[in-house]
C-alpha cells in the first residue's frame, strides 16, 4: 500500500508549525476528489452498459423525480463540503491572526528582489534570517508593482502591494535554508525574484541581527526613527503620548484590535494600513469627537519613515 501514499508525497518539506495540517487538508481534498473521479466514472460506465438499448423499439422510462435520491445527493456532498471547509477555515483563521508579540520584520518587494528590515534597524537584501520556534510576522509592501511573497516550505503566500501593507506570519520549526519566491508575474525578471529564508537557532539569530560589523549594520532602528519624526514633523503639537486629549487623539496605546469609531459613522481597527492612510490622507477616517484639521503628509515621508512612525506607535 505504500506506493499509494507515495503518490501523495509531492509537497515540499514541512518547515512551519502548521505545515503538517495544511498538507493533511490538502491530501484529504485530493483524496476525496480522486475517489469521486473513479467512483463517478465507474458508475457512469456501469449504467451505460446496464441501461443500453436492447431492441430498436425499446422506449426510455418516463421518470419525473425521485425524492430519496435527490435528498441523498444533496445532503451527503453538503456534509463532505462543510467538513473540508471547516478544516480549511480553521487553518486560514489562524494564518490571518498573528499572535501578539510576534517578532516583526518589514519586507519590501521591488522589481526584482526583496529587502528586509529587522526591529533594530538592520537591513538585508535577498536573505531573511529568523530564529527557529518563534512566531515571526512579516509586514510587507512593494516599491513598485504587485509582487507575491511565497515560502512553500512554510506554507505561506501573500500578495505585496504598493501603497499599503499586507502581512503574513509563521512559526518555523526546523533549522535550514528555504527558498522564497515571487509568485505574481511582475516583469521580465520575475523568475529571478528569489530570496533565501534562513532559519537559525535563537543564539545564532541574536548574533546575526546584532552584528554591527556587517555591511548592512543597523543605522537607526525604525522605532527610533519614528520617535525623531514625531518631534520633527510636529506630530507632538496635536497628539500626546500620555493619553491626554489634545487637538487629535493621543498616540498612547493607539495600536489595538478594539475598533475605533469614526466621524462618518463607520468603525475600524488601528493597524498598519489605517496609520498610513491617516498620515497620508488624514480626512479619510477622522476619529469620532475630533476636528478634521490635520494636514496631509502625502509625498512628505518616504517608505522607511512611514515604517518608522508605525514601529514607534507600536511601542507607545
Ligand atoms: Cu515580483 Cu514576480
Amino acid at each position: 500500500m505504500n506506493w499509494i501514499l507515495e503518490l501523495f508525497d509531492y509537497m515540499p518539506v514541512e518547515g512551519s508549525s502548521w505545515a503538517g495540517r495544511v498538507d493533511w487538508i490538502n491530501n484529504l481534498i485530493t483524496a476525496i476528489s480522486v475517489f469521486c473521479i473513479f467512483a463517478i466514472t465507474a458508475v457512469m460506465l456501469f449504467f451505460a452498459w446496464k441501461y443500453r438499448r436492447k431492441s430498436p423499439d425499446q422506449k426510455t422510462a418516463y421518470i419525473t423525480h425521485n425524492a430519496t435520491i435527490e435528498t441523498i445527493w444533496t445532503v451527503i456532498p453538503t456534509i463532505v463540503c462543510m467538513f473540508m471547509f471547516y478544516f480549511g477555515y480553521e487553518i486560514y483563521h489562524e494564518m490571518r491572526n498573528p499572535p501578539v508579540g510576534a517578532r516583526e520584520v518589514n519586507v519590501e518587494g521591488f522589481s526584482w528582489g526583496w529587502n528586509f528590515q529587522y526591529e533594530n534597524g538592520k537591513k538585508t537584501s535577498g536573505e531573511l534570517v529568523v530564529p527557529v520556534g518563534e512566531p515571526v510576522k512579516l509586514i510587507m509592501t512593494s516599491k513598485d508593482v504587485i509582487h507575491s511573497f511565497f515560502i512553500p516550505a512554510m506554507r505561506v503566500k501573500e500578495d505585496v502591494y504598493n501603497g499599503n501593507y499586507s502581512f503574513l506570519w509563521f512559526t518555523p520549526t526546523s533549522i535550514g535554508d528555504f527558498r522564497i519566491f515571487c509568485t505574481e508575474y511582475c516583469g521580465t525578471s520575475h523568475s529571478q525574484m528569489l530570496a533565501n529564508l534562513k532559519v537559525v537557532s535563537k543564539e545564532a539569530f541574536d548574533d546575526y541581527v546584532n552584528d554591527k560589523t556587517a555591511e548592512d549594520a543597523p543605522k537607526i532602528p525604525p522605532a527610533e526613527l519614528g520617535k525623531k519624526l514625531y518631534a520633527q514633523k510636529a506630530c507632538v503639537t496635536c497628539h500626546s503620548l500620555d493619553g491626554s486629549k489634545l487637538v487629535g487623539p493621543s498616540f498612547k496605546g493607539i495600536f489595538s484590535n478594539t475598533p475605533h469609531e469614526f466621524e462618518d459613522g463607520t468603525s475600524g481597527v488601528v493597524d498598519e494600513n489605517y496609520i498610513k492612510e491617516s498620515v497620508m490622507y488624514p480626512q479619510k477616517k477622522v476619529v469620532k469627537g475630533y476636528p478634521p484639521v490635520m494636514p496631509a503628509f502625502e509625498g512628505q515621508l518616504n517608505d522607511e519613515e512611514m515604517a518608522g512612525i508605525i514601529a514607534y506607535m507600536k511601542t507607545l
